[in-house]
């Protein structure tokens, strides 16, 4: 070998050994892309928490308990106006009728049912259970279940009669 080439052989071997830094951007370049893979992966999957998609109630099938008045029936009107199937259940068959003419107002196509079901939910459960049978035969299997029967009673416990007092926890 000349002195000429082995002078080139000594300088191919000191860049080949020393030049590995030129590979520093790439190796940075590679690594940003990785981490904005990872951030854009993280985002992805906390996205349902920050910002949860709404509930699809379009044709589905939404059971009021207490939908003939107060907080049920304001739900039932919500769910209505997103095209839900409903099923009001209260005791009071009258209002359970007013209530049912109230929310088809916010109907949004022709085929949304409201279905109206006189039950005492604190009383016998073969009872509920076989109403609730019942509306699932007409409107399909329940998809949610909204438990807003009940009596609120807005007094100071220490002049609450006894027999009030027995009601609304009774309901
Ligand atoms: N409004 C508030 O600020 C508030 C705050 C916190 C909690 N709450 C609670 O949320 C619930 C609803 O309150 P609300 O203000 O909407 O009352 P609401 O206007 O008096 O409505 C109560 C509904 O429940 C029905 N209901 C009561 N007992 C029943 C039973 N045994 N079986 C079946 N249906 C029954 C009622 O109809 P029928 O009487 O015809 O059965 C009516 O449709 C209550 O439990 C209340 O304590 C209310």
């Amino acid at each position: 070998m000349s002195s000429e080439e082995a002078v080139s052989s000594t300088i191919t071997d000191w860049l080949f050994i020393h030049s590995w830094w030129l590979l520093l951007p790439f190796i940075m370049l590679l690594v940003v892309a990785a981490f904005i893979v990872a951030f854009v992966l993280l985002l992805y999957m906390i996205s349902p928490l920050i910002s949860p998609k709404p509930l699809k109630l379009n044709g589905a099938h939404v059971v009021v308990t207490g939908g003939s008045s107060g907080i049920g029936k304001g739900i039932a009107i919500e769910c209505y106006r997103q095209g839900a199937f409903i099923t009001l259940v209260a005791r009071d068959e009258e209002k359970l009728l007013r209530a049912k003419k109230e929310v088809e107002k916010y109907a949004i196509n022709d085929k949304q049912v409201v279905l109206c079901v006189s039950v005492d939910v604190s009383s016998d459960y073969t009872q509920v259970e076989n109403v609730i049978k019942q509306a699932q035969e007409k409107l399909g299997p329940v998809d949610m279940l909204i438990n807003c029967a009940g009596t609120a009673i807005s007094a100071k416990f220490e002049e609450m009669e006894v027999e009030r007092f027995k009601v609304s926890n009774d309901n």
